[in-house]
This record gives structure tokens, sequence and C-alpha cells, in this order.
């Protein structure tokens, strides 16, 4: 068997006893003729590995650039030396893998984080990336534990639909038809009938819709996919495929909902806390130090670690969007015109006023709910008032709308009157309208977007180093 390595990280947490051991990684330095700090993946701490001078021969010593792989065994002794407690006396060096250190783009320096996205496919072997992705890794995992402890059922919606859940037409198309001699009919248009599907149909951009579909008789479903939206949004917070958790309940009111988003963020940041505390350290450490190159003003009052303890231990603000308004109109922002996107009730929030009611005004996280109807999607349900829907948005320091959510409209001369209005084709979607013609409930849901989560855990300011290939406009490497 070739696979009988002890990962560094469960080693570390030995006494070091003469344990006879095999380790394998790649090369992050090598000093001395004598020191190779080796990293396996499992934890940003390396191993000391100690080749005896004399031991080894001087050709396989020169093997040992950085980033080459290894497999060492050797027994396990405390350390003499600063910065470890203990290190592996190597008895036997094996290279893996021989790496050109001089052409490695990794060089042991400081590297910008716009460097490493150009490079995302080695960028995994930084301490900065190798930290995110086992945190995202957490956070995927902690979501399964979360809900499959209430009993919700995890439902694989599909990644090709017909239908524009959001009604906000930013798909992606998929098809089989040739870009050349396209099959038109009569009129001019696309004759999707010779298509693979007989019609048209696009890259999700949710799965909400079929989650209704499960949660109205499961009663409690989650989804957790890709969804994609081919909005040209170049930002730090968008992109054009990403992750969405998206819990929908039976029998839930826009308070419910509410109470369980709360609850499922508290969740997660507890279980990071707790799982990943080396490597929370270690990136509330590097932003401290990123934060130095900014202005003040730009600067948080925390550090990343002081923020989560304070955002899981507190509860988050919850405010009408109508008080919304009101307090960005009374706000010193306002009347000294700092903020450059108009406030006036009906308008969305822009981010720069998310921002300033969390950042500056609460200091915590927000759930604003009750938006105007003419700003929101089509299923939510309407308030009595005429004008406003059942609508939550939960806001998140330094990241904007984290979550987006609403109780959904469950009576069908109500959801069919606004689709009407919204111009949502009703034909194509009955049999969304068939949950509410046979045994219709209040329900509700919500979709956390997963990689603003990250984001907001590891403290990454691009949405970009949250995910292993981002896909934004004009990119798609890898
Ligand atoms: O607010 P959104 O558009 O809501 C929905 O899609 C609903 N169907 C969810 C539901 O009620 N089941 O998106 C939900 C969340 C946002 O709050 C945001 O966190 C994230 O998804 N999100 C994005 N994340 C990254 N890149 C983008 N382009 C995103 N668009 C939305
Ligand atoms: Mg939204």
């Amino acid at each position: 068997m070739f696979n009988q390595r002890v990962k560094i990280k469960e080693l570390l947490s030995w006494k070091p006893e003469q344990q006879e051991v095999t380790v394998m990684g790649w090369v992050r330095s090598f000093r001395n003729n004598q020191f190779i700090a080796l990293n396996d993946g499992s934890t940003n701490q390396n191993l000391q590995v100690f080749a005896e001078l004399g031991r080894f021969d001087e050709q396989l010593l020169k093997r040992f650039t950085t980033s080459a792989s290894l497999k060492v065994s050797g027994a396990l002794i405390p350390s003499l030396g600063k910065g470890q407690t203990m290190e592996l006396k190597a008895t036997s060096i094996e290279v893996l893998g021989d790496s050109d250190g001089e052409a490695y783009p990794l060089q042991p320096k400081k590297h910008s984080l716009e460097f490493l996205r150009e490079i995302a496919h080695l960028r995994f072997r930084t301490n900065t990336f190798s930290s995110v992705f086992r945190v995202r890794h957490s956070l995927a995992f902690a979501t399964h534990q979360f809900f499959n402890s209430k009993g919700f059922v995890y439902l694989h919606t599909p990644i090709i639909t017909a239908s524009d859940a959001e009604g906000a037409g930013e798909m992606f198309k998929v098809t089989t038809l040739p870009f050349d001699n396209t099959p038109r009919k009569d009129d001019g248009s696309v004759d999707f009938a010779e298509d693979f599907f007989g019609k048209a149909t696009n890259l999700t951009v949710s799965g909400q819709l079929e989650g209704e579909l499960g949660a109205t008789a499961l009663g409690e479903i989650y989804t957790f996919g890709p969804t994609f939206r081919a909005e040209n949004s170049n930002t730090s917070r968008h992109l054009a495929e990403f992750w969405m958790i998206e819990p929908e309940m039976a029998f839930y009111d826009l308070e419910d909902n509410m109470n369980l988003a709360e609850e499922f963020i508290h969740y997660l940041i507890r279980y990071v806390m707790e799982n990943n505390a080396q490597d929370i350290e270690f990136l509330s450490q590097r932003l401290t130090e990123e934060e130095k190159q900014w202005p003040q003003d730009k600067r948080s009052e925390m550090t990343l670690l002081e923020k989560l303890h304070f955002v899981s231990g507190n509860t988050f603000e919850r405010i009408t969007y109508t008080e919304a308004i009101e307090i960005l109109v009374n706000s010193p922002a306002y009347k000294k015109k700092k903020f450059q996107y108009e406030v006036k009730w009906g308008t969305d929030l822009q981010s720069e006023h998310e921002r300033y009611l969390v950042e500056k005004h609460f200091k915590k996280p927000v759930i604003v709910s009750n938006y105007p109807k003419d700003i929101k999607a089509f299923y939510m349900r309407q308030n009595d008032d005429g004008k406003t829907v059942a609508a939550m948005d939960i806001l998140a320091p330094g990241i904007g709308e984290i979550v987006g959510g609403s109780q959904r409209e469950e009576r069908l001369d109500k959801l069919t009157e606004r689709m009407n209005q919204m111009h949502i084709p009703v034909e194509e979607l009955w049999w969304y309208l068939d949950t509410r013609k046979f045994g219709t409930v209040p329900h509700a849901g919500f979709g956390l977007g997963f990689e603003r989560m990250v984001q907001f855990v590891t403290g990454m300011t691009n949405i970009r180093d949250v995910i292993a290939f981002p896909r934004a406009p004009k990119q798609a490497e890898f």
C-alpha cells in the first residue's frame, strides 16, 4: 500500500517520542542543506524535516526545491530550534515529483491576491488559500449538518431549466442548436422544436420554484447547488456562477423564516470558530495586515475574530424597509450628500445604503423586511397595505446582502394577478401554480449566497478569492 502517511495536522498534536512515521507533502523551503519545511495541505503549519548532514546524497539534496513533492520516513523527535516543538528526523527521503524551483511561480515572498488569481491553479498552495478552502469546506459540511439535524430533506433541484425563477432575465442559454444555420420559424424567431429539449432552456438562477414543490409535500427541504447569473456586474460581490443554499419550509411565515436564517448563520460561524480555529486565527491576522494598507476610515474597528465572536453572540437588528429609508434620510451621510444614489421610498437600497445601515448605524447584521412590491420578485406574499411584500434581506457588515428571502404568495388569485402584472408566463409555470390549487399552505424560504458567507467568515474582500475557479465577465480560465 502506498498511502500510509500521517497527516501533518494530526502529527503536530502528538508528543514527540521517537515514533516512526511517514509523511508526504510539498517542500515550502529548504535551508542550510538540512531543514525542509514540508506542507501537506492539512494545516498551514509546516513540519520541519531534519535531513542530517552527511546522511543523504548531495544529488538528492539538490532536488529539494520549492514545491517538489516528497515522501519522508523517520522518527519524531523534540526540536531544539525556534518555531517548532518537534521535527521529523529523516531516515529516508524519496522525491515523488521534482519541481523546477526557478520556474515555479510561487516564490517564498508575499504575492498580491490579484497575481494569485492569475495562477488560480496553484494558489491552493499558499497559506491564505488553503485556509480559505478548508473553511469553505467546513461551511458546506456544517450546512448539511444544520439542516439534517432539523429534519430537512436535501433536494437536488435541476441545473437546466425552462423557467426564470427570479423573473429578472439574467440567464445563460443552454442549447444544442448550431450558431450558423439556426433553424427559424416563419416569423424569423428561433425554432426550438429542433433543439435537444424541444424548447428554450437555460442554466438555473435559483432552485426556489422547484424547492417549493418539494416543501409543499416533504415539509422542509433545502437545496445547495450552483446557480448562474448572466448579470454584467464586475464587483467584489458578484459571480456569474455561485453556490446558493435555499431552504424552503411549509407552515412558516416571514418571522419563522427570519428566525431560521439567523439561527443558521449563527450556527455556521460557531462551527468554523470551533473546527477551524487555526485557519480563522491566520485569516484574522492576514486581514489586519491587509487593512494596514487601507485608509483609516475603511479599516474595521474589530479584528475578524472579534467580529465573528460578536456576530455569532448577538441577535441581528430587525427593521422594515420603510424604517430603513427613514434612518437613511435622517443620516448625517444623507444630509452631507455623501450617497451617490437616491434614497426614496420605492427605490431599491444600493450597496452604499446597505453598508451605511450595517456598518455605520447599527454596527451589526440587519434584517430588512417588507420591501415595496415593485422592486421584488413575483412570488413574494403581498401584504395587506397593498404596497409591500413579505420579503426579507439580511445585510452583513463588509458584504451587504447575504440572504434574500420571503414568505411566498400562497393565494392562487393573488399570485396569478401579480404574475400577469409582471409579465411572468402563467401557462409555462402551470406546475408551480398547481401547488396553490391542491392544498396550498403558508410557506417561506430564503437563499444564502454561499460565497458571500465564505467571504464574511474568512474576511476575504473579493468574492473571486473564495471560490476555486471564479466565473465572471470575461473570465472563465481553468
Ligand atoms: O436575492 P436572490 O436573488 O434570491 C433568490 O434567488 C431567491 N430565489 C432565494 C430564495 O428565496 N430561495 O439571491 C439570494 C442570495 C443573495 O442574497 C446573495 O447572497 C446571493 O444569493 N447572490 C449572489 N452571490 C454571488 N454572485 C451573485 N451574482 C449573486 N446574486 C445573488
Ligand atoms: Mg436579493
